[in-house]
């Protein structure tokens, strides 16, 4: 296993020509959530997708995360990439546990009972999650969904810089859809785990729990900078409330 920095093309061209003959696949989170939310820039994207297709080297997009959150077809259809495989989760299932994978024909045709690779686990197909998958998947589809999505999503994130600057506190937003980071003390773009490690954790701890205190939820990685987000329940007039709120709760912090 080689492990590499996002966005960073040229250790791409470096890792297949010295490995290529020996990779059998190439994984990534195609919008990298777990560091917040840092986007592949064009030039790693397309590098890539070469890079596997001259090796013959399965692209692999690990979607549990990205997969719906800001659109049907989730990051793939966003960045106009198809990969060989993706997983996908979370979102998925609409709150129910379900996870799927699924790519290229004469990829999955290699599963029994038409391949030879054994597949099989306690859950898997279980009728209950399955169909609360497919629900969910008809309401994304619905007309209008991630206009919903993308007008709170620009509320949220637009307040929420707003919010830092008002009062004062060095932090970064960034967000795609659904899901978004923040990172402290950070000005410029993030475009790596490298970068996020430059965060501000004391600062991020401080500000879960004036944020809790004030009634607004965000999940604590330990101050780490991680992935946040809202549901598709939240309406503009919810995102404005829990602005107001974080406005008292950031000044607690300037
Ligand atoms: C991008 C990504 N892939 C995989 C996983 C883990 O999935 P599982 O819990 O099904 O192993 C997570 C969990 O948060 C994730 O964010």
């Amino acid at each position: 296993m080689v492990l590499l920095p996002y966005n960073r093309p040229d250790l791409l061209e470096e890792t297949f020509n010295q490995h290529g003959d020996q990779l059998a696949a190439a994984i990534l989170e195609p919008v990298y959530y777990n560091a917040g939310c840092v986007l592949p820039t064009e030039d790693f994207l397309a590098t890539l997708f070469c890079l596997t297709r001259e090796h013959g080297v399965l692209l692999i997009f690990d979607e549990v995360l990205s997969a719906f959150r800001m659109a049907p077809g989730g990051a793939q259809e966003f960045l106009g990439v198809t990969p060989d495989l993706c997983t996908l989760g979370k979102a998925v299932g609409g709150g129910f546990p379900l996870s799927v994978f699924g790519g290229k024909a004469h990829i999955m045709e290699r599963l029994m009972p038409t391949g030879d690779c054994q597949h099989s686990g306690t859950y898997n197909g279980h009728p209950v999650p399955v169909a609360a998958g497919l629900a969910a998947v008809s309401a994304y589809r619905e007309p209008g969904f991630y206009d919903h999505i993308n007008a709170v999503a620009d509320r949220l994130y637009q307040g929420l810089t707003e919010v830092f600057e008002r009062h004062g506190v060095a932090a970064r937003v960034q967000g795609l859809g659904a899901r978004f980071g923040i990172y402290f003390g950070v000005s410029g773009k993030v475009r790596n785990y490298r970068d996020t490690v430059k965060h501000h954790r004391e600062k991020m701890l401080s500000f879960i729990a004036a944020a809790i205190s004030k009634g607004v939820y965000f999940h604590d990685y330990g101050g780490a900078a991680c992935h946040h987000g809202f549901c598709a329940a939240m309406s503009l007039a919810d995102a404005d409330e829990a602005l107001n709120r974080l406005d008292d709760a950031v000044r607690q912090l300037s």
